[in-house]
Formats: structure tokens, sequence, C-alpha cells
């Protein structure tokens, strides 16, 4: 803990590059961050983080304040500044296959071989398919200056959007993999404070650190779509998943998160994630592995088209010309994220069904209609919900969860109220006269 603190790039700042450079200059350390993007760096720089994550955009203000925070779009001289470089761009799922894209990877790597002018730790925290580790060093050895020493190890993060700050302030765990003695200590020194306040590191190998990564996310996955599952059954049986759920949480080694049925998961990480296992497993010929994850990955595809039905049904059987108020766009709370969100994939394949749909999110409502431009979108629950044969709520944002059935009710052509997350009360909301259906949930 005496060594002087490392210097640190961050290149990629995205969600999670943008997050980690933040926090590591919070943690007290002088930071670079790096990206290929001028908009990006030039709004960073500026103090604008380009996406909502709730905190952040304080403590990026705090820290550029104190000098040791910039951004650049000159890669040699983040490169030459620092010590430590975390690489930190994203591996989408590749256009023609469930196969994980790491071009990006490998370009963020290679510009930090290229231009390493002194020794160096290079640290991956993107999720990658396991085995990549060992192939960015054979890249490093190759494009490296032979008299520097670079040694290339994985540190996965495990953030979560929405709560990116706090997980990377004070992670769950911390993994370091394919480390020397030299290289943990460094790690362990940039890591100091939450290492000090309790966050546990686990020290591994190279691929089982890359494959803990990708295991979170297919454990977490593969909880939901149990969940969903079972609310397949309770609806056939007349029982309530909300009510099971609870049940099942009290049990310590069950516990009660991921256990919330509904609309599935989506998202910039979960579904790509499963997917890029599903493939890597079938390469390495673990192929049971395989078959499971295909399994969750149906499941959670399921649930949408489930939701489909349930406002066909709302509508007697065709949403042509009905209008459908569609509550929630982001593909959960928290975020203005809309990457493979299960929200508007619904409210776009009703759309597509010749219904008039109209959206209304607090937040994602312009990444939404980014993306979905022929959709309707409303800037209030009341201005979406007007004059509705139908209501969905996709995203359980505290506004939608806290709304008052009563005064809805009325705005409504028919007030049909479907809720894919389990968050409304049922009971309230028919007091209310609305006709509810919720998943996994009695019809009553
Ligand atoms: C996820 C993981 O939770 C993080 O630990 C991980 O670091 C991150 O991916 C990543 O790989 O970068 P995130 O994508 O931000 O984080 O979102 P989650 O909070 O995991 O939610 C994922 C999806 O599952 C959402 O669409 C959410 O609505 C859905 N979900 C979650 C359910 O349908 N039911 C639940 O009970 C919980």
């Amino acid at each position: 803990a005496d060594a002087p603190a490392p210097r640190i790039s961050v290149l990629g700042t995205g969600y999670l590059g943008a997050t980690h450079a933040v926090s590591m200059a919070a943690l007290g350390m002088e930071v670079v961050g790096y990206d290929t993007d001028p908009a990006k760096v030039a709004a960073l720089q500026a103090g604008k983080v380009p996406f909502f994550e709730p905190g952040l955009p304080e403590l990026l203000e705090e820290q550029l304040a104190t000098g040791r925070l910039r951004f650049t779009t000159d890669v040699a001289e983040a490169v030459a500044f620092a010590d430590v470089h975390f690489v930190c761009v994203g591996t989408p799922q590749t256009k023609t296959s469930h196969a994980a894209n790491l071009s990006f990877v490998e370009a963020a790597t290679t510009a930090i071989a290229e231009n390493l002018t002194h020794d160096a730790l290079i640290v991956g925290k993107s999720t990658v398919p396991v085995g990549t580790g060992a192939r960015l060093r054979e890249l490093v050895a190759a494009k490296a200056r032979q008299d520097v020493r670079v040694e290339l190890v994985w540190n996965p993060e495990f953030l979560r959007e929405g709560k990116a700050v706090q997980d990377t302030l004070h992670p769950d765990r911390i993994v370091m993999g394919g480390t020397t003695p030299e290289s943990e200590a460094v790690l362990r020194r940039v890591y100091a404070t939450p290492i000090a306040e309790g966050s546990p590191v686990v020290v591994c190998d190279l691929p089982t650190a890359e494959l803990v990564k990708v295991s979170a996310n297919a454990f977490l996955a593969t909880k939901i779509s149990f969940i969903n599952a079972i609310a397949s059954v309770c609806e056939a049986a007349d029982a309530d998943v909300t009510v099971l759920a609870d049940a099942l949480g009290h049990d310590v080694r069950i516990g009660r998160q991921f256990l919330d049925a509904g609309l599935g998961f989506g998202g910039g990480c979960l579904p790509k994630d499963i997917r890029a296992l599903m493939h890597r497993a079938n390469e390495l010929g673990a192929h049971q592995a395989s078959a499971l994850l295909q399994q969750v990955d149906e499941i959670n595809m399921g649930q949408r088209g489930r939701v489909i039905d349930l406002a066909l049904e709302a509508c007697g059987g065709s949403v042509l010309n009905r209008r459908v108020g569609v509550l929630g766009a982001a593909f959960k709370p928290q975020t203005d994220d809309v990457r493979d969100s299960p929200a508007l994939n619904v409210a776009a394949a009703l759309h597509l069904r010749g219904a008039q749909v109209t959206v209304y999110d607090p937040e994602a409502g312009d990444t939404a209609r980014a993306s979905f431009p022929t959709l309707g979108y409303a800037t209030s629950v009341e201005e979406a919900v007007e004059g509705a044969d139908v209501v969905l709520v996709l995203t359980e944002w505290d506004e939608f969860v806290g709304a008052e059935p009563a005064t809805l009710a009325p705005l409504t052509q028919h007030a049909n109220v479907i809720d894919a997350r389990g968050k409304l009360d049922p009971q309230r909301w028919r007091q209310a006269g609305w006709s509810f259906r919720g998943l996994g949930r009695t019809a009553a």
C-alpha cells in the first residue's frame, strides 16, 4: 500500500468505461479516458455524461474539477501517460451468429501494445468469451516493443446500469485473473479502498476470470427464466407467482432477488452474454451447458410473445386500429438504455399488427424514439393512456407503480391493464374499475 498510486488509462468510455474512469479518479488516481468517438470525449470532458446514470454526472464534475481526470481521443498520449490500461470497450453480438464481436477489444489492445513507451499492465474488463485473454497476450507480444515489460490480466466488471457507481466503488467481489505477484500487487493498490472496505478478492487464472463474468450473468438470466417458467404453471393452476416468489425468497439459499416474473430480461448484457456463452460452450464441446442456456433464452423471448397475446386478447383478438398505451421503454427502471428492450420489442410488435401505440417513459423517450421513430410518444402517463383500449406496464418505474388507477381509468376508452412486471396491486386496480391481467397471476 506504500507504493505510489499508478496512473490509469481507460479505453472505451461507454457505460462501463466512463463509470470506471470517473470511479478510479474518485479513488484518488490520475486517470485519462480514451475513446475513438470525439463526441463522447468532448461531452465527458465538458462534464456531460452521454447517457442516464444516477450519481455519475455529479461525480464526473467533481473529479474533473480535481484535475485528476481528463478525456482524450489521442491513444498514443493516453498510453504514454499511464501505467495501468483498462480495456472497457464493447463486445456486441455479431450480426451473423451468437458469437461476441471481439474487434473492439482487439483494436484497443493493439492500440495499447503499439503505443507502449514503458512497462505496463493491461487489464481487460470487457465481457469476453473464455480464451480471449490468452489470444490477446499473443497479440500484445507480437505488437509491443521488445524492451518493455507488459502483462495482460483479466478483471471483469459486474456493474449494473442504474447502480453503476455504487457497484464500481463497492463491488461484491474483485476478480483478478492471470496475475503474477507483481500485477496482483498493482491491482490491489488500484482497488485498495474497496478492498479495505471489505470487497473480497478472488485471484485465479485467466480463463476462470473470463468465465466468472459470463457465468454470473448466465445464472441471473437462468433465475429469471426459471421464475417465468413457474409463472406459466401458476397461471394454468390459478396460483400467484408474486406470492410464490416471496415465499421462495425466504430460503437464503435461493434469495428473493431476480425472481420477478414478467416480461423477462433485456439490455446490453444478459441477452448477448448468454448467447455468446451458448456459442462458446458449443465450440468447446459442452453441449448440455449450451442447451440449458438455449432454453433460458427461449423462455425469455417467449415472455414477449405472451404479453403480445394478452394485449390481443384484451382487444378481442386483434389490435388493428386499437389504441395501446405503453408505459415503459427502457429495458429496466433507472436507465435510458433501450438496447434489446423487451418493452420496445412488444410495443413495436403491436405497432406492426396495426395498433396505434403511444409510449411513455420518464427517461428513455429520446433513446426510444431514436431507435423506433414510427411509434407514438407521450410526455406523461395521462397522455399515454388517453383513449387507450389497453394499457401495458412494461417497465416498473416508480411513477407507474405509484400511479392512481382511479384517476387514469376515466381517461381510457377501455380500462384494460396488463401488468407485465408484476409490480401493480391487482386489487387496487380492479377496485378502480380496471380489468387487470398479470403474468403468472390469476385472471379473476
Ligand atoms: C447485468 C448484471 O446484473 C450485472 O451484474 C452485469 O455486470 C451487467 O449485466 C453487465 O454484464 O454489464 P444490467 O444489464 O444492468 O446488469 O441489468 P440487470 O439489473 O441485471 O437486469 C437485466 C434484465 O433482467 C432487465 O431487463 C430486468 O428487467 C430483468 N429482470 C431482472 C427481470 O426480468 N426479473 C428480475 O427479477 C430481475
